[in-house]
């Protein structure tokens, strides 16, 4: 049996010529034919994620729904893919991401939407589309909507004061000791639910998202998370859905297991067993973040100051995770010479850091990676780039272009 490499599985591995196979396709090939920077996304992945998931909400006994977070990744083959093929809702943040969704597919009845800093604007366009999911996430909005749409049914975001996310990262926490600018603290809700008496409006949702990218480790704070949260749930006896955001991580190390996700609905079945809540989940990063990849073309390869860089097509303005929120998106060869044994023991590895090409100190894609020898010309492919990668990419120093390509026919 050959070496596997902590992040390759069935679908995405080396094949025996060295070659990397994703969905079925042969990465280098696919890239040099459709030109990098290029994204490629499997929907069997992204089909296969969103089962697991509705597998084990089912596992609770609880009636359940998953809504996919657009802002994870929009490309709108992805949206009608998911659409067409499973019964998703979306969760949305945005006007604009209400109007891609609708014109993939989706019904207004299918979006929650959870914004903040909410303009009356975006309320006049909100209110109009019936039967949406909205949420407040504060009092002003509340009020807001009482005004221009009085007797309707509405959702509440909630903060906690209490947020988990990957490993000790605290810039991907929501919610904490420190005021964030997400939902109504237990301290207004009491105000909150004033406001909607007094508009006639019914609270019949409640949303909370704390934070992203938790793991096993952070399940048991999770639990104390959801508790309180049914706390103040409790004091709304008109709530007929619980909304527990996204958050689910995927490993992004080899130090990092996979969420268990028997783990996971035992959790939520412990906390919401004995009552009628309709449990609703919005992932982003668990549905596609580990869907796809991001191929670049290291151009290149030279050592500064005795540092080995290896200098690619695409910055951070493509990838914008590691930098923004220190999240690792590692790169690995698309194909190489040699015996993959050789080639991937840690004494053929040296460290190796991975420079964008944009023109920036930040635009570092990962630093001090252990990577084989590379030459200039190779094709590399960031994994772990269906999520927050492509959807978040700018236009800075002019090179925001790239190819972007849904993987279908591995189905
Ligand atoms: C309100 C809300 N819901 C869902 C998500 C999706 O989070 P994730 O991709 O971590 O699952 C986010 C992400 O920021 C969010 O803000």
């Amino acid at each position: 049996m050959t070496m596997e490499l902590w992040w390759e599985r069935a679908d995405l591995a080396y094949n025996e010529k060295n070659e990397l196979i994703f969905a079925n396709h042969n990465v280098h090939q696919y890239a040099k034919q459709l030109g990098t920077p290029l994204f490629l996304y499997s929907a069997e992945r992204i089909l296969a994620n969103i089962k697991r998931l509705e597998q084990a909400l089912h596992a609770t006994g609880l009636k359940s729904r998953v809504f996919y977070a657009l802002k994870a990744n929009r490309y709108s083959p992805l949206l009608t893919f998911i659409k067409s093929s499973t019964g998703c809702g979306i969760d949305a943040c945005a006007p604009a991401e209400v109007r891609r969704a609708m014109g993939c597919g989706f019904l207004a009845s299918d979006i929650s939407y959870t914004g903040t800093s909410v303009s009356n604007a975006d309320l006049d366009f909100l209110t109009g589309l019936e039967g949406l999911k909205l949420n407040c996430d504060g009092l002003s909005m509340l009020r807001r909507i009482g005004k221009k749409s009085p007797g309707r049914e509405i959702g509440i975001r909630i903060n906690p004061a209490m947020g988990t996310g990957y490993g000790e990262n605290e810039l991907l926490r929501y919610s904490g000791e420190k005021p964030t600018k997400f939902g109504i603290y237990a301290s207004e809700l009491n105000q909150a639910i004033e406001i909607a008496a007094h508009y006639n409006l019914t609270i019949t949702r409640i949303h909370f998202h704390t934070g992203c990218g938790y793991l096993n480790d952070q399940l048991e704070i999770w639990e104390e998370i959801l508790k309180t949260c049914l706390k103040m749930i409790r004091k709304i006896p008109s709530v007929q859905a619980v909304n527990l955001g996204g958050g689910l991580g995927v490993p992004l190390t080899p130090k990092d297991a996979h969420l268990d996700l028997d783990q996971w609905s035992t959790v939520i079945q412990r906390v919401f067993n004995g009552t009628e809540y309709e449990i609703n989940v919005e992932p982003g990063t668990f549905i596609a973040k580990d869907a796809g990849l991001l191929v670049l073309e290291a151009n290149t390869v030279e050592k500064k100051s005795g540092k080995r860089f290896i200098g690619v097509n695409g910055g951070f303005n493509l990838t914008m995770e590691p930098v923004h929120y220190q999240l690792p998106a590692e790169p690995v060869l698309c194909h190489f010479q040699g015996n993959k044994e050789e080639t991937f023991a840690p004494a053929h590895l040296s460290p190796a850091t991975f420079a964008g090409n944009i023109n920036e100190a930040l635009d570092i894609l990962y630093d001090d990676l252990p990577f084989p020898e590379i030459s200039e010309g190779s094709l590399l492919a960031l994994i772990n780039a269906g999520a927050y990668t492509s959807s978040m990419h700018s236009n800075h120093c002019m090179r925001g272009e790239f190819n972007e390509c849904l993987l279908l026919d591995s189905l």
